[in-house]
């Protein structure tokens, strides 16, 4: 539990013996400054409002019931009724202690939770506009199943639509030509240009493109191979990416459009029986009033195109129905950029609508502004194209090995390309990460390959310092004795950040937003670095009591440290 939470249910008990109703919340919180202690209960003001009566006389009333005995060294009244709670060192060490074996988060309450993430269009290679869905949702995921929550990662990949009659019929020329078809699709990028010029210059290229569309539509054998071998090769550049990206999605979290082929007729027959569509020149649409615009006018959803095609909007329709009713969510997130909200909006009423997922299951579009370039206009190569995730990730491997280079020439090889790796991996993961998530960002590479400030390799050389110490003291982290005893005010504030670690994940998880992890981890290891300056560890005059103390709040330090990144899908190493 929480202190917080333990906090609040003290009070709330304290509420209900002064006569307060249950409705009120004890609102506990943070404190803003250490002088009003390390939290404040907020809520007798608002009960005060409701019963009338005076705010101050309240938290007293709530005051003289309240019991924190060995939680709190001092429990104060302030300002118009706040209460101020001063928690005690000995309740502070007390919970450390208890810190490393709660590590296995409470499976109480666990739910099922499907997340939408990466699902990148096939027809393309990964570019940039891939890597916030791809390590958000990601970043999400493992917390969610940190917590003790059945995740069911889903990688919804484009691998459906016209643009694959075009580009099989390419592929089907390479081949006849003898070409292998992973050399042919080496460059995915390449190919797809080629092919679109193709189709743009012959008239019966063209043709055949449009005619290829409608026999794979029809399970035709032919285009169904060729199609199938485009699919594999372009999975397999997606696999490689998330392998460098340390991204936790494997061939098993792929549920593709296509596979949502046979139940797209279905879903249009429903929204039709249940005149939740209708014919409008020949297309079956859903007009939304719930989305009308500002004149009135409902928000068109195109189920059915006239020719009988069917749409993105109809795939993710078929998908919700499956995520909610097969698999049983309870919450389904998505993690898509915020240009398709509109969308995300018009499936989540039509789905409600339509009653594909029970009134209880939480829909939730989590969606995330661009990556700009400095020029503060989205993020492009110089020449102006889009840039391959797989160029972006090897420049910052490449430069993150000059930096190693320059700072620490005496690792070995083996370990500069580790740390090249982790730190170069790391730091573009984190600069996206901890930026809340709704806003555009500006790339750079100097700023996230700092060392200072709110960066991975701040945070992974926080960590390779406090493994030092050990090495240094030829002392196994795993193997302290003794307890642990919060005496110094530095000591104090690592303990409380220390303790708010599991807090902070309830509200990643709760808002899906990463940035709250990561503004954790800074500061954490902003109240380590306090505090190993003040308070000594391996110096001889140190007591073997205190020294043991203090070794396992640097223990426990490097241990949150590398969770939490590891909760960020960054790793960390022992030297860099
Ligand atoms: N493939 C889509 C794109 O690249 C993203 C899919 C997101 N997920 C979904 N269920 N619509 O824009």
């Amino acid at each position: 539990m929480t202190i917080k939470a333990l906090l609040s249910d003290r009070v709330q008990t304290a509420m209900g013996a002064a006569g307060i109703p249950a409705n009120c919340s004890p609102r506990i919180a943070g404190s803003s400054r250490p002088d009003f202690g390390d939290f404040q209960a907020n809520g007798a003001m608002a009960a005060a409002k409701q019963l009338k009566t005076n705010p101050r006389e309240l938290a007293q009333k709530i005051l003289d019931n309240l019991d924190l005995q060995d939680i709190a060294e001092k429990v104060e009244i302030a300002g118009p009724g706040f209460i101020n709670i001063h928690l005690d060192n000995g309740f502070l060490s007390r919970q450390l202690d208890k810190l490393p074996q709660c590590s296995k988060l409470n499976t109480q309450g666990a739910q099922t939770i499907v997340v939408d993430y990466s699902s990148p269009n096939l027809a393309k290679e990964m570019h940039v506009g891939h890597l916030r869905s791809t390590i958000i949702g990601d970043s999400i995921a493992r917390v969610l199943e940190y917590l003790g929550h059945r995740v069911i990662r889903q990688n919804h990949m484009g691998d459906w639509g016209t643009q694959f009659g075009m580009l099989i019929a390419e592929l089907e020329e390479h081949l006849g030509e003898g070409e292998k078809p992973e050399l042919a699709l080496q460059d995915l990028e390449n190919f797809y240009q080629q092919a679109k010029r193709h189709f743009d210059e012959s008239e019966a290229f063209a043709d055949k493109a449009r005619d290829y569309v409608v026999k794979l539509q029809s399970w035709d054998a032919h285009c169904l191979a060729l199609w199938q071998k485009f699919i594999a090769i372009s999975i397999s550049h997606s696999e490689e990416i998330y392998n460098a990206l340390n991204v936790t999605l494997s061939a098993a979290d792929i549920k593709p459009e296509s596979a949502y082929n046979d139940d797209l007729s279905q879903v249009v027959n429903d929204l039709v029986s249940s005149k939740i569509a209708i014919a409008d020149q020949g297309a079956q649409v859903v007009f939304l009033e719930e989305l009308a615009d500002k004149n009135g006018n409902p928000s068109p959803v195109i189920v059915q195109k006239s020719g009988g095609g069917f749409l993105y909007a109809t795939t993710d329709l078929a998908a919700l129905r499956y995520r909610g009713q097969t698999l049983g969510a309870d919450r389904i997130l998505y993690f898509i950029d915020a240009r398709q909200s509109l969308h995300m909006k018009q499936v989540f009423t039509v789905a409600r609508k339509a009653g594909f997922v029970a009134t209880d299951v939480s829909l939730e579009h989590h969606p995330f502004g661009t990556m700009m370039g400095s020029d503060g206009k989205p993020f492009k190569t110089r020449s102006g194209g889009t840039v391959k995730l797989a160029d972006l990730l090897s420049e910052a491997v490449s430069r993150a090995t000059q930096l190693i280079e320059s700072k620490n020439p005496d690792l070995s090889a083996e370990e500069k390309s580790e740390v090249a790796q982790k730190v170069g991996i790391g730091a573009v993961k984190y600069a996206d990460l901890s930026k809340t998530r709704t806003n555009d960002y500006i790339f750079n590479w100097e700023t996230m390959l700092s060392f200072e400030g709110n960066t991975a390799p701040y945070l992974q050389y926080a960590y390779t310092r406090i493994r030092s110490i050990f090495r240094r003291a030829d002392m196994d982290p795993d193997n302290l004795d003794g307890n642990i005893a919060v005496r110094d005010a530095r000591e104090r504030i690592l303990a409380l950040k220390l303790l708010q670690f599991e807090e902070v994940l309830d509200q990643v998880a709760a808002d899906a937003l990463p940035h709250l992890l990561c503004n954790y981890l800074y500061d954490l290891a902003s109240a380590y670095m306090a505090f190993y300056e003040h308070c000594p560890v391996l110096k001889d005059d140190v007591g073997e009591a205190v020294r043991q103390s203090r070794l396992q709040l640097c223990k426990l330090t490097a241990d949150t440290l590398a969770k939490g990144l590891d909760l960020l899908g960054i790793e960390v190493m022992e030297k860099m």
